[in-house]
């Protein structure tokens, strides 16, 4: 291990801060770091050897000059530094921090479970839950949850905040059957997004019906809003009134139909991956329009989002060959939701809250008659960023844990 920048100053015997609010167990320790022009070299006690550049360490200094200690978020600029910036020294100190000398006289301490965190090869800090793909066998495995347990006790939570993530849908159980349900309930994921269908929807069949939703009709699954730039993420349904005849809802998983598409038809599902379909919405006050594939893929080929409704397309401007190709790939797309191997059915209950990922599940329902009984929905979004958010402030709090048990441990 290197001798310290300043070997006199022993007094930092303790972790530096982390340049934010997360909590860094220390995983692996220095066993070597020195300059180099242009950056720093470290050797991890597992073997990794990671240069670090100079900007990038300068400006992830954990000083107050650095990063605001209130905010902790950067003080200093980026353009503050000099061009010619070189470390002059480096090394460990008592705790074990890389201590970083710089050309400028000043001194950086990185704690090294963040800095291993956040280091190239290391394998990453910010993964969340992997997702599960599903099919029509989750019928007899629905996430169901007491509602009133996931509102008092963390634990219960994390397990629905979890499930919605995982499997992209969760159900709460045992509500209260009352109109204000929906506002509270989703409102503890984060903020209600707000649509031109209000901020909290009533979805029962009326004959000033602004959408199919409003009707007595059948839907084929669907995602909601397709219309926008920005789908909605999150879309909660809480169950009042079911008494009629019909109105049993359908859910698909619009992630595993991609990939059986996939599997199954690759000229079909490259086609829907990159041919821009036009969903617009057809109302007299408002013209929303978006292009886009129905699927989109992220960097590392996998799903990120569906854009999936079969009513809501505006005529396609495409040459007869695309043209034949999306048609050909949007009626293999449609019938393999509506698959009964790939959908579940589910009939809510008064008091029931069903919460689906609206850019991953397809949601739809049979048709109802409003004269053998009433059926009444509400409904409302928030965002997938907020249900991501929070899931990343749980992951935050667990290796706050894991940090406090191994400082008793010592
Ligand atoms: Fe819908």
């Amino acid at each position: 291990v290197s001798d310290p920048v300043r070997g006199g100053d022993q007094a930092a015997a303790t972790l530096a801060e982390a340049p934010d609010f997360d909590s860094y167990p220390v995983l692996h320790a220095i066993k070597d770091a020195s300059p180099f022009p242009g950056g720093v070299r470290v050797l991890w006690d597992d073997g990794l050897e990671c240069r670090y550049h100079v900007f990038w360490l300068r400006e992830n200094a954990p000083d107050p000059q650095t990063m605001h200690p209130v905010t902790r978020e950067q003080a200093l600029q980026l353009l503050d530094l000099p061009d010619d910036l070189e470390a002059v020294a480096a090394g460990t100190d008592a705790a074990g921090n890389l201590v970083v000398g710089w050309s400028t006289g000043d001194e950086s301490r990185y704690h090294p479970g963040w800095l291993y965190a956040h280091s190239h090869g290391a394998g990453g800090h910010f993964s969340l839950p992997p997702r599960k793909l599903w099919d029509a066998a989750l019928q007899e495995d629905l996430p169901r949850f007491h509602g009133p347990t996931v509102l008092q006790d963390e634990s219960a939570f994390t397990d629905w905040a979890e499930a919605l993530h995982i499997h992209g849908l969760a159900i709460l159980e045992d509500l209260p059957r009352t109109p204000d349900v929906i506002e509270y309930v989703p409102a503890r994921l984060g903020p209600l997004r707000t649509s031109n269908f209000g901020r909290v929807f009533d979805v029962r069949s009326r004959p000033d019906a602004d959408s199919n939703a409003y009707t007595d009709l059948a839907l084929p699954l669907h995602c909601d809003l397709t219309t926008r730039e920005y789908q909605p993420g999150l879309q909660f349904l809480h169950c009042l009134e079911n008494e009629s005849t019909g109105g049993d809802s359908f859910l698909a998983d619009g992630f595993h139909i991609a990939r059986h598409l996939s599997e199954t038809a690759p000229e079909l599902f490259a086609a829907l991956t990159r041919i821009p379909v036009c969903f617009a919405n057809k109302a007299r006050e408002t013209d929303h329009r978006w292009e886009a594939p129905m699927i989109r893929l992220d960097e590392d080929g996998e799903c990120e989002e569906v854009r999936w409704s079969p009513w809501l397309r505006a005529p396609v401007v495409l040459s007869f060959e695309e043209t034949a190709l999306l048609y050909r790939a949007l009626r293999a797309a449609f019938a393999a939701a509506e698959d009964p191997h790939h959908r579940i059915k589910v009939r809510l209950r008064p008091g029931e809250l069903l919460g689906f990922d609206n850019r991953r599940i397809l949601h739809g329902r049979s048709g109802f008659n409003t004269s053998s009984g009433a059926r009444w929905l509400r409904g409302c979004s928030v965002e997938r960023e907020e249900l991501v958010s929070r899931l990343r402030i749980i992951e935050r709090s667990k290796r706050g844990h894991d940090t406090a048990t191994a400082g008793n441990a010592d």
